[in-house]
């Protein structure tokens, strides 16, 4: 049979057919009911294509327990009469399982290579490419990107991603056209919606922020969890680039944290604003004893060392010295691991950029900038996007400032804040 797109796939119940293509829909479009997908492979557990969704559902979760449950699904696949396309994707979740996720990406790229029509795997190469570290892989995915555009540059959500593509690339105006044309076919579309606010942040138009991310809101708490939180993020840090952090917590309070927290992109965006909130000069000690009661346990499971870098921060924040000596631990076991992985990003940065964050918490200001001073280059192979990864740039300025290493700070400074109109929280942070 064909899906949506026209692609094969091994089947012989439309209704089959057509459940994968409404979870490919909301995933591509970020929508609520993607666990739909669930229910799904009960119903067909001998349709290939329903359990390589499920699989692919699972490993966006991040956690080992979904990891397994992601495996279930892998594993029931290996019975069944795959065509080739199927049989590359189990073989590209079965590397994104496995943590290889360079290779992982290698695979996704050969599908699409293969079968342009396939934009579901282009959506999720984008995600191991966020889990490469999106800025640092940029090129790749504006490469990646560009090669299927033939075959669906009119499509939103194609276009939602080329902006944000070009965004990482540093091509500001062509990500912004990219993602206004997007939301100019469907306005329902909270993933251009996103690139835009990338846009709008690194260039610092911080009040044209503010009033077209105020009016996604409505629209973004009826889409995806996931986006809803992080779009709603990026709201908070403008109003943190104008110093408003009243305004920063009744965002965090009404959109980030604390209705699905234990979801990993909820607990790494409620960390990432409370610390940046931290060093913008506002002390935030009452909110770390909920997150680090929610990420104790998960802290030292090791997808990629952006998340571990949050994780203990929050639980030094919080005091919770027994859980960040076991994740640190289990950090340092896995950049000592000798699999390709370990060796590309954990044992070269990784694990110094989170001992550093270990370290910033605790206080000790001056061994984070030590730990950060060679690894500060390729911070951004750790994973997260160029937004994100700025708060590894402020806390190492923070560190430096700290350290009492005044000249290395400045000329740090002015590296990170060029090309972006200055803000309030830009003077805050040149002190
Ligand atoms: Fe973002």
């Amino acid at each position: 049979m064909k899906d949506a797109r026209g692609l094969d796939v091994s089947a012989n119940d439309p209704a089959a057919v057509a459940a994968a293509d409404d979870f490919a829909a909301r995933l591509l479009r970020l929508d609520q009911g993607v666990e739909g997908i669930l229910e799904a492979a009960k119903r067909w557990p001998d349709t290939p294509i329903i359990q390589l969704y499920a699989a692919a559902f699972w490993l966006y979760g991040q956690t080992d327990g979904v990891r397994e449950t992601a495996a279930a699904h892998l594993r029931a696949c290996e019975v069944l009469a795959m065509n080739r396309r199927e049989r590359a994707l189990h073989r590209a979740l079965a590397l994104w399982h496995g943590n290889d996720n360079l290779y992982a990406v290698e695979a996704l790229e050969a599908i699409t290579a293969e079968w342009p029509g396939d934009l579901f795997t282009a959506k999720l190469a984008e995600f191991l490419y966020y889990v490469l570290g999106q800025q640092y892989m940029g090129p790749r995915f504006r490469a990646h990107i560009r090669r299927l555009e033939f075959a669906h540059a009119e499509d939103p959500d194609f276009l939602a991603m080329a902006a944000f593509a070009s965004e990482l690339c540093g091509d500001y105006g062509e990500a912004e056209a990219r993602a206004e044309r997007a939301l100019g076919i469907a306005a329902r579309n909270p993933w251009a919606q996103h690139a835009l606010s990338h846009v709008l942040i690194r260039q610092g138009r911080v009040r044209e922020g503010l009033a077209r991310l105020e009016s996604f809101l409505p629209l973004l708490a009826t889409c995806g969890r996931p986006i809803h939180c992080h779009d709603a993020w990026h709201l908070a840090l403008l109003y943190l680039e104008q110093l408003d952090v009243a305004a920063a917590m009744r965002v965090f309070r009404t959109h980030i944290w604390g209705i699905t927290p234990d979801f990993v992109v909820e607990q790494l965006d409620a960390i990432a604003l409370l610390w940046r909130i931290e060093m913008a000069g506002t002390p935030m000690d009452a909110q770390w004893p909920s997150i680090a009661e929610h990420v104790a346990a998960r802290a030292g499971e090791t997808f990629m060392p952006f998340m571990n870098a949050h994780y203990v921060y929050a639980l030094a924040r919080a005091g919770h010295g027994d859980a960040l000596q076991a994740a640190l631990a289990r950090v340092r076991a896995r950049s000592a691991a000798d699999d390709e992985e370990a060796k590309r990003v954990w044992a070269p940065v990784g694990g110094a950029v989170i001992e550093a964050a270990a370290a910033f918490g605790a206080g000790d200001r001056a061994r984070a900038a030590a730990l950060l001073d060679p690894v500060m280059p390729v911070m951004t192979s750790i994973g997260g996007s160029d937004a994100q990864d700025d708060l590894f740039r402020q806390a190492y300025l923070r560190s430096l400032q700290a350290a009492g290493r005044h000249a290395d700070a400045a000329a740090y400074f002015d590296r990170i804040t060029a090309g972006k109109a200055s803000t309030p929280l830009d003077r805050a942070l040149a002190n």
